[in-house]
């Protein structure tokens, strides 16, 4: 069974190809390394003892695609992580989003009707729910509208696909994704944003370890236990396994319709503050923060109704923050080696 993961050296990419081998599946990467290193190819090598195939190409390229397809038209499934993702850029240059993540989407979407590529595994996002009027949120909770150009494009995404899969043999998940932190427990992959980190666990273990002088906590004003925003953080190994459930029930044919969305969560909410105290728990830091204002965009607080995936995928996040935290910071100490 041969998968194809865009995105696959990225974050979550790279942990979900590392699962997907370990499970027996054939892999090929399709990454254009704007966010992430061609070496995470030889790190997962040497994590599962085979060395995924991989091409460096950007998936807006129609041409490109087009002919990668017709080549690997052997392709059981397709899971879609290629996507920029830092939600203050996108409002600062909001083409440059609606371009990348919707394009690359089409011209996936195209090939894979064009090739009979029947199951796509799709990134979306919680962020499609905005700050929800009912806690935890179920995949019942209605959309409400984008915050950012990023978040829209999560939106137009699921719409894109909804309707593509109406239209033709397509079978798709979407994946609503948490926070999604910590790193493998090997420490050979990890969390490596170019540039400064925008998500609060990399700026957290890059200041620990002298990169960044400062973490800058946005906002305490938040109507929560601390002040501080709330968020469902789950451990990346937990999500990158539910990629492989979902690439199974389609593949199976245990899809109950052609289009499905699940979230992934914990189902607990933790504040920016009780991350930073799991962090200096388990790692013995002192962290240097200091409280700032709001950031803009955020919402107050999210947490996930997991319920309908832990039942119908029989898949449950089993990390605790503290597992989080500490792998994300051995990651961070064998990336800098200071280990
Ligand atoms: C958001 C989206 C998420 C999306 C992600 C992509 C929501 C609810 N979530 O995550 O779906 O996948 O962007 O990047 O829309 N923080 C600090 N200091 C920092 C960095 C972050 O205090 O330097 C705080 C944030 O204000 C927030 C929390 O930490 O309260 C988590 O932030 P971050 O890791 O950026 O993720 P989200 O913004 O929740």
């Amino acid at each position: 069974m041969k998968i194809l993961v865009t995105g696959g050296t990225g974050f979550i990419g790279s942990h979900t190809v590392v699962e997907l081998q370990q499970q027996g599946y054939e892999v090929v990467i399709v990454d254009n390394l704007s966010n992430s290193q061609a070496d995470v190819v030889d790190a997962i090598t040497s994590i599962t003892g085979i060395k995924p195939h991989f091409e460096q190409f950007d998936l807006i390229d129609r041409e490109k695609t087009s002919a990668f397809f017709k080549k690997h038209n052997d392709l059981s499934g397709v899971i879609h992580f290629a996507a920029f993702k830092a939600v203050g850029e996108s409002v600062e240059k909001p083409l440059l989003y609606y371009r990348n993540n919707l394009v690359s989407l089409m011209n996936i979407l195209e090939s894979m009707i064009e090739n009979n590529i029947p199951n796509l595994v799709f990134s979306s996002s919680c962020t499609v729910y905005g700050q929800p009027d009912v806690l935890p949120v179920s995949e019942k909770a209605p959309i409400k509208k984008a915050e950012s150009p990023y978040g829209n494009t999560k939106q137009i995404s699921e719409e894109v696909i909804f309707d593509t899969v109406k239209s033709s043999k397509l079978n798709a998940i979407a994946l609503r994704y948490f926070n999604p932190i910590g790193a493998h427990e090997s420490a050979k992959i990890g969390e490596l944003p170019i540039g400064v980190p925008n998500n609060l666990v990399p700026f957290i273990t890059q200041t620990a370890i002298g990169l960044r002088n400062q973490l800058s906590v946005f906002g305490e004003d938040y109507n929560t236990h601390d002040g501080t925003a709330v968020r469902d953080y789950i451990h990346v190994v937990d999500l990158a396994k539910a990629h492989v459930v979902a690439v199974r029930r389609m593949i199976e044919s245990k899809m109950k319709q052609s289009f499905e969305i699940f979230n992934l969560g914990t189902g607990t909410g933790l504040s920016v503050l009780d991350v930073i105290k799991s962090f200096e728990r388990v790692s013995g830091e002192k962290l240097n923060y200091k409280i700032v204002g709001r950031r803009a965009g955020d919402v107050e607080q999210v947490w996930a109704d997991p319920t309908y995936s832990n039942e119908e995928l029989g898949w449950k996040a089993m990390k605790t923050v503290d597992e989080m935290t500490a792998s994300a910071w051995k990651w961070e100490k064998v990336y800098r080696g200071k280990r």
